[in-house]
């Protein structure tokens, strides 16, 4: 099992173990008396090992809870729905909440247990490629607010993160590929050449699936996750690496995490108009559209490249495309305009985007949304 560690200055605040199948997860859970299990329905009846989990923590004792995890429910309504099982069921101060499920589970758990008598532990397991490259690391929670995504919340450690790719299996595709998003992302801003090795392992994989018709898709692709297990273990572990570097350096977002949203101040803005206009955009798709507005505003930024697609566009676009995306925005830049104004990262009128100097190296970069607009027309 690897151990990647979190840090606040010398002191460790939080430990992702990456490991292979869900199995080593009961030792990690040794030394914690009282746990409570919050779990995703929806991955509690697709998931083989969350059923492998649910036998660990029966064996434990710990009381269990199924949530719906979709955007729609991450509400304050169900942060105090599960404050109110643990009261029920009582959760005191030593207590730690094991959240299973995707970032949707992992924010509104954290934050419940971020919340619950002042704040008690909390652990997640991860079951989406998104959550363990991104979500279910640093410490991020919270909830929806009125129209805007994320809009109350805090940062808080959890205790750790067990990430293992067997969970996967069951991983939808189009889950899966929303979570490669934010693993290139991940390699965009801090390379050490896993973008391409990324690239080359993530096109391969879905290059099979694609040419399949719907009906052996699926158990392909559970076979497929389950193959490539080694290279994803190694992937995700780098883009963990990553991320609680950057996290280690910058907890509270006040410099360098500001970079870990490449692609994301536009996606946002996606993602509220697409939930306007009820189409079907998820998280990890809404990013692969930003970056490739990322890639387009920085050519032209810092490199006055005024062609359409400009040169780094076009190359971000193929990857993502390779890769099972499909990065073309469908709204327009004065539509994602209006949103962008009023992102919750906006100081003094001006946006802090985060450019692409290349692959591997970005620099955030504080504009207007009027420059913004003219600069991508
Ligand atoms: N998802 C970006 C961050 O955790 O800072």
């Amino acid at each position: 099992m690897e151990h990647i560690s979190i840090y606040s200055g010398d002191r460790v605040i939080s430990r992702v173990m990456v490991e292979r199948t869900v199995a080593a997860l009961e030792p990690c859970l040794e030394r914690y008396q009282h746990v409570f299990t919050v779990m995703d329905a929806n991955v509690a009846m697709n998931c083989p090992a969350a059923m492998q989990i649910a036998e660990i923590m029966n064996r434990k004792g710990a009381p269990g809870k199924l949530i719906d995890a979709s955007e729609e429910d991450k509400s304050m309504d169900t942060v105090m729905d599960i404050c109110g099982w643990m009261l029920d069921n009582g959760a005191d101060r030593d207590a730690l909440v094991l959240a299973v499920g995707g970032g949707i589970t992992s924010d509104m758990v954290g934050f419940a247990a971020s919340i619950y008598k002042r704040g008690v532990r909390f652990a997640y397991v991860p079951t989406t490629l998104l959550a363990q490259v991104d979500a279910a690391i640093g410490g991020k929670t919270g909830v929806n607010f009125e129209r805007y995504k994320n809009m109350l919340g805090l940062v808080r450690q959890p205790e750790f993160t067990y990430v293992c790719p067997e969970v996967l299996e069951s991983l939808p595709h189009r889950e899966f590929v929303a979570g490669v998003a934010e693993m290139l992302k991940t390699f965009m801003i801090e390379d050490n050449g896993n973008y391409q090795k990324a690239v080359d392992v993530l096109s391969e994989m879905l290059q099979g699936y694609s040419i399949l018709p719907p009906e052996s898709a699926a158990d392909y692709w559970t076979d497929c996750v389950s193959a490539y297990s080694e290279e994803l273990l190694y992937l995700i572990s780098e883009a963990v690496k990553v991320k609680a570097g950057v996290v280690s350096r910058d907890q509270y977002e006040r410099g360098e995490r500001r970079k870990l949203n490449l692609g994301h101040t536009f996606a946002h803005a996606i993602e509220t108009l697409a939930q306007r206009e009820e189409r079907d955009i998820s998280h990890g798709e809404a990013v692969a559209m930003g970056l490739v507005l990322a890639a387009r505003l920085s050519d032209r930024v810092f490199r006055g490249d005024m062609d359409t697609p400009t040169a780094l566009e076009g190359s971000v676009a193929i990857d993502l495309c390779d890769c099972g995306l499909y990065p073309e925005c469908p709204f327009t830049i004065e539509q994602m305009a209006e949103i962008m104004a009023k992102d919750k990262k906006a100081e003094g009128g001006k946006v802090h985007f985060v450019l692409l100097n290349e692959i591997g190296d970005v620099t955030t970069y504080a504009l207007t949304v009027d420059e913004v607009v003219k600069l991508l027309k």
